[in-house]
């Protein structure tokens, strides 16, 4: 089972998600509708997200699996959003993928790329996780700018490769190994050392994500 810890960096900190959050997570997500809708996983052939209690008791499962590591965001206090680490395997992939979202009324502050620097420092020197990898769709310009400033490495394009607000959706992928990160991701970002060039996407690829496939 994977125990999630609660890690903090100034006002961020990021700890596991509880039973007693649904209440705080179904606010947020109804008052946020129109801001995370367009970026939202969905399920082909179902309606709407389950109730957050649900979503809840289902990502707790997985981490007793030892599948997801599935923490909240709180700045100063509050809880603001969601980052989840999740697909784990171990063995020789050791690699998972990365998940996130902060409230508008919160968002441009620097929160998620702390947050997410500090679970993936704790995924590479507790988990024992090798890769950590994030994959976002070419529209989400904010979240393009989260790994930039992360310094992940652009890894290509896959076309309609999750379901996202309804249909397939191309995502651009990133990267990040523990050989790479090995100063610490959060302590690059705090320093502003993150070589923001790896996260360029080549033009053929910008190119073919405007391009449908038939
Ligand atoms: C993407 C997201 C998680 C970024 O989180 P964040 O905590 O705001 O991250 P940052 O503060 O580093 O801001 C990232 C970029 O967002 C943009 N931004 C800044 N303030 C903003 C605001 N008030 N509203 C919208 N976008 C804003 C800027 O481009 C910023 O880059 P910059 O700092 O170089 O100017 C957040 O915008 C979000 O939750 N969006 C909706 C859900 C989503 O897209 N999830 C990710 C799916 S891959």
């Amino acid at each position: 089972m994977i125990v999630v810890p609660t890690l903090t960096h100034g006002d961020v900190t990021v700890r596991a998600v509880r039973l007693r959050d649904a209440h705080a997570i179904t606010r947020l997500l109804k008052d946020n509708r129109d801001w995370l809708r367009q970026w939202e996983a969905t399920v082909p052939d179902s309606y709407g997200a389950p109730p957050a209690r649900q979503m809840i008791k289902s990502v707790l499962r997985l981490a007793r699996q030892d599948q997801v590591a599935p923490f909240v965001i709180e700045h100063r206090g509050t809880v603001v959003g969601q980052v989840t680490l999740s697909g784990i395997s171990f063995g020789s992939l050791a690699s998972g993928a990365i998940g996130y979202w902060v409230a508008q009324s919160v968002a441009g502050n620097g929160i998620t790329p702390h947050a997410v620097a500090l679970v993936t420092d704790w995924a590479f020197t507790r988990l024992g996780i090798h890769r950590v990898e994030v994959c976002i769709r070419p529209e989400n310009i904010a979240s393009l700018r989260v790994v930039r400033k992360l310094g992940m490495r652009y890894e290509g394009l896959r076309r309609r490769y999750i379901h996202i607000d309804g249909d397939w959706r191309d995502h651009y992928c990133f990267a990040v190994t523990s050989d790479e990160a090995f100063s610490g991701v959060l302590a690059r970002l705090t320093r502003g050392t993150a070589n923001e060039s790896l996260a360029d996407i080549p033009e053929h690829d910008q190119i073919a994500a405007r391009t449908p496939i038939r």
